[in-house]
Parts: C-alpha cells; structure tokens; sequence
C-alpha cells in the first residue's frame, strides 16, 4: 500500500485580524503634559503624572497618546524651545520614566506619539551656544541663520520678515551679527541647508524609535526650508498672509526633501516590533509596527497640506481649514468636501481637530459670534458652546479618517478667558503685535476631583490657576452621569470602535437636509448635524446609537433640537 504524505496540520484559526495602518481612523488624543497630572505636588504635570493616569484614556477609548514636548528645556516657549532632543527635561522626569510611560502605554493598547521640534532649538542649545560663542565666519554659525545687519553700521535686521509671536524675527548678539527665530528669540531657526542639521535630526528619530515611540508629530512642518536668499516681503501685511499664502520661510517646496528622508528611517522600523500576541484587556488586538509622522503644518490650502502626506512622505497633516471653520452647516460641508478631495489622490486619511494647545478651545470658539477666528478672549454663551462643541465632536468623531482629542475637551472644558496678566506665560503674549498671544487660556490644568487643592491634578497647586467651576467639570463629577460630556465622549467612542463604518474609508454620501442641517451616510451608518438655532424636522434613519442632545422621534420622523448631532445605525 502507497504512503500518501500526510497533510500538514491546519494552523490555529486567527479570529480576529490585525488591524493594519491603525491610524487611518484613529483617535488620538492630545496630552499637554504641564497640564494634565502632577505626580510630584510641584504644580507642574509630568511623565508619572501621565503614566498614572493611562487608565483613563484607555477607558476613555483612543488609540494613542501625542504628548507635547518634554525635552529638557529652559521653558521660553512652554518646551517648544528644546536644548537637549534626548533627554527629559526634570520638570518632567527622566528617560526612565519616558520608557515606563510608553511600555505602560502599550501594554494598555495604547499608542505613543512624540512631539518633535526640528525647526528651531532654544537658545540653550549647545549648538547655538557653541555659534556664539565661537564668532562670526566660525562654521558652527552655519547650523542656523546668522547674517550682518542692514544699515550703515549693520543696525538693521537683515531682513523684514517679522516673528510669529510679534517684533522682528531677528536679534542681534553683541558681536553684531543678527541671528533669524520664526517664534521667540530663545527660538533660533536651524538652517536645514546644513547636511549636520539633517543627519542631527535622523539620529534624533531613531533615538526615540528605539525608545519604542509610535510616532511624530513635527512641530511647525511647513517652516525647515527657507526661501533662497532669504528674501523681503516688501511691505506685505505678514500676518494676514500667514496661513493664506505660502511665505519666503513658510511651505517652501524644499520641505518636502527632508520628509522623503525621514520616511526612509520610519519605515525601517515600521514592521519592527509587534505587540503582545493577543487582545489587551478589552479584546483588541494591536501591533506597534507601523509607526507614523503627522505634520503640523499651516498652509493656504487643504491642497498644498495634501501635498504632506504623499505617499512617501508623512502619514497625516492636521486639518486646520476645519479646525477654522465656524460652526455654519454649509461652511462645514465644504470644507469636509475639499478635503476629502484633496486627500484621495495621495491616499492619505483626512484628519479632524477642533482643538489643542495653541487655540481656543472649541466650547468658547462656538460660543462665540462667528469669524472671530482661533484666538477668543471673551466668554460668550457658555451654555450656547458647550451644546455646539458636544455636537461639533459627534460631527467630527463621525467623518471618514482620523480624528484629534486635546485634553479636556472630553469634559466640555471652555477656555479661562479671564486669567490674570501676572499670572501668564505665553511669549506670545508679551511680545504682543503677534498671534497667539492669550493661548495660556486652553493650558490651564484639567480637573480631575470636585475637590482638592487643584482639583485631583496634583497636591501642590497648578501653575496656572484654575477656575471656581473647575470641580463639576471633573472627570469624577462627570463620571456614570447620564448626559455628561465625558459619557458622550466616552459612548462615541465605544460606537465608533463598534461600528465599522465610522471613521473608515474617504467618501461620505450627502443626504438631503434642511438648511442649516448637514446629514450623511457611510454604509449602516447616518449621521445628522444641525447647526442651525431651531429645531428641524429629519427622517428618523433608523435605531438611534447616540446623540448630543435630546431628540424626540414619531411616526418615522425626528425632532432635532437647535446644535445638535445624531448618530442612526440603519441596521
Ligand atoms: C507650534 C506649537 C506652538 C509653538 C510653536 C513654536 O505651532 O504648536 O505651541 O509655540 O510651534 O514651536
């Protein structure tokens, strides 16, 4: 009898797929570590602090965590001044605590994003203080931008380009020479045209790579390449053509050269460390691999944003065109048009944020009359806010891609509008012409206890004072309360993670709606946003999933109370 070769065993059913390119639908969420835990009681938020807490985003439900800066730094720009880009600054920790966060990070199933500043280092910088000190002609000047004043004696700066955070965007050392910062003076731009900037930086990355990070965001993206020769703006009004228009030293073509770069790094550690081989603690299956690049970058056009996340360049930009767009349905709808377009050829997700550390927060923006734009110093309807922003986070947490959280958002925090002058600490602010001067109001520690020296946030205080109201805006008061801003979040959350149909793919399908209403549907999934200051009258599209407000429902029809969104499954 003939001896068939037996057949080799079935391998063990997988049940449930790896989810590749995770961050095609992700929900990350914004930690501003200053501002979020302190561990020590010194009043100011650190790594343990943040470590502590990992608890509540994973029950909150994102998927990973961007951190802003906490690199050693003098603090002249809230860390977006870094001295040493490999090493914790003590305000925050030390790297050991860096590693226990994001190994704690991940065995939670949550992903870590760090922040990276290539544009500008601070002032403390041994490469800067090296440029000093070394004089005019010395090679260590080339890393940045030095040049001789204009003007008889050199007493001018070299050129008009003027400082985001007001003045001119140059200051003089005592030797003479002038040297360029886009942002403070303690914010000296790096001249990318050097080769050691770009080796310093790839090193950089696979510095925190090796850390185990599963991303970056890069820090002001659009503004590495300046224009040859640094060109004059001649008499333009630079602030109005900030974000409207590409600049000598803003969204230059070059940048793009140095993004094709670093994606080669990325990618070389892209499939380089799996996960645990099994679902964390609430089922899901993860892997580390696949780590990605989002770009902080302010360009005229969701257009030219798109031109970020080519294929072999970044993974997501941040949406700034919806993150400035008023709460007005029609508005809204074009601007999720155009970005869907602009993304589907390069075939990158469109990203969603309505807030983080530099703007007002979007309860006090929708507050607010329209065309104020990002930077609010008044109240306005508090209650007319917070119902707009709950339904503004549904909209957004319902579109096709990825969406951002920042802290405290969760709990419908609105902005401290009212924060003493002495007790401030954006450079912005005291530089005054510029923009961006009052962003210390979305910065204020979050509530975490109704009561407490600060709230839960730590048993020292907190560096910026918190207001009255804070304690029932916490998350303990919020918690298990039917309602609550941080239920609604944390049920969208679940839904979206549920549904399949949320977050995914690139298209939305337009339904018809009354003026002022935006409805539309992906697959099983219907969403119903109205804008509008009255109740509207929709279809009811099926059974409710959840809701930002109280809708009543009658013979196939539902009442929609003035800002409000509705999620419908037409299962
Ligand atoms: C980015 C940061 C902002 C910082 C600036 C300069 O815009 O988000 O907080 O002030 O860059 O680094």
């Amino acid at each position: 009898m003939s001896q068939q070769p037996s057949a080799a065993p079935a391998p063990a059913t997988v049940t449930v797929a790896r989810r590749r390119d995770w961050w095609r639908d992700a929900v990350i969420y914004q930690v501003y570590p200053r501002s979020f835990a302190d561990s020590n009681g010194d009043g100011m938020g650190d790594l343990e602090g943040v470590r502590s807490r990992l608890p509540y985003l994973r029950d909150l439900g994102v998927d990973a965590v961007w951190l802003s800066p906490f690199y050693a730094s003098p603090q002249a720009d809230a860390g977006y001044d870094v001295a040493d880009y490999r090493a914790v600054d003590p305000m925050f920790g030390n790297l050991l605590d860096a590693d226990a966060l994001i190994r704690d990070a991940h065995a939670l199933g949550l992903r870590i994003i760090v922040d990276l500043v290539p544009n500008h280092s601070s002032d403390q910088h041994e490469w800067f203080k090296r440029a000093l000190a070394e004089g005019p002609g010395s090679p260590s000047r080339d890393r940045y931008h030095f040049r001789p004043g204009k003007g008889e004696n050199g007493e001018l700066p070299p050129n008009d380009w003027e400082s985001i955070f007001g003045g001119p965007a140059w200051t003089r050392v005592a030797d003479g020479e002038w040297y360029l910062h886009l942002f403070a003076p303690e914010q000296p731009d790096f001249n990318w045209e050097h080769p050691a900037v770009g080796d310093e930086f790839r090193s950089i990355l696979r510095f925190w790579l090796d850390m185990g990070v599963d991303g970056f965001r890069i820090d002001v993206a659009h503004g590495l390449v300046k224009a040859e020769g640094l060109p004059d703006l001649g008499g333009a009004d630079q602030l109005k053509l900030l974000g409207n228009d590409v600049m000598p030293f803003f969204d230059q073509d070059g940048v793009h050269d140095v993004y094709r770069q670093w994606r080669h790094v990325l990618d070389e550690y892209a499939e380089n460390e799996l996960g645990p081989e099994g679902p964390s603690a609430e089922g899901r299956w993860w892997a580390t691999g696949g780590r990605i690049f989002v770009a902080e970058a302010w360009t005229p056009t969701v257009e030219r944003t798109a031109n970020y996340v080519r294929p072999d360049e970044l993974h997501q930009a941040f949406n700034f065109q919806y993150l400035s767009t008023d709460w007005d349905a029609k508005e809204l709808r074009a601007v999720i048009d155009r970005t869907l377009e602009a993304m589907r050829p390069v075939g990158a997700p469109a990203t969603w944020v309505l807030s983080n550390h530099d703007v007002t927060r979007h309860a006090t923006r929708f507050a607010n009359p329209p065309g104020l734009g990002t930077q609010i110093r008044t109240a306005g309807d508090r209650e007319l806010g917070l119902r707009r922003a709950r339904a503004a986070t549904l909209l957004m947490l319902a579109l096709p891609g990825s969406a951002y959280v920042y802290q405290g958002e969760e709990l419908g925090l609105p902005d401290v509008v009212d924060l003493p002058d002495e007790v401030r600490q954006d450079p912005a602010y005291f530089r005054g012409a510029g923009q961006d001067g009052f962003r210390d109001g979305c910065r204020v520690p979050i509530p975490w206890t109704r009561e407490g020296s600060s709230y839960g946030f730590g048993s020292g205080g907190s560096w910026l004072p918190q207001p009255a109201s804070w304690g029932e805006l916490s998350i303990e008061a919020q918690t298990g309360v039917a309602g609550s801003t941080l239920e609604l979040y944390r049920g969208a959350l679940r839904v979206r993670r549920e549904q399949a149909d949320l977050g995914a793919g690139d298209a939305v399908e337009w339904l018809r709606a009354p003026e002022g209403v935006l409805a539309f549907r992906r697959g099983e999934f219907v969403c119903v946003t109205n804008t509008s200051g009255e109740s509207v009258t929709t279809p009811a599209y099926g059974r409710v999933l959840l809701a930002s407000g109280e809708l009543t429902e009658a013979d196939g029809e539902a009442k929609l109370p003035a800002d409000t969104t509705v999620w419908w499954t037409t299962a």
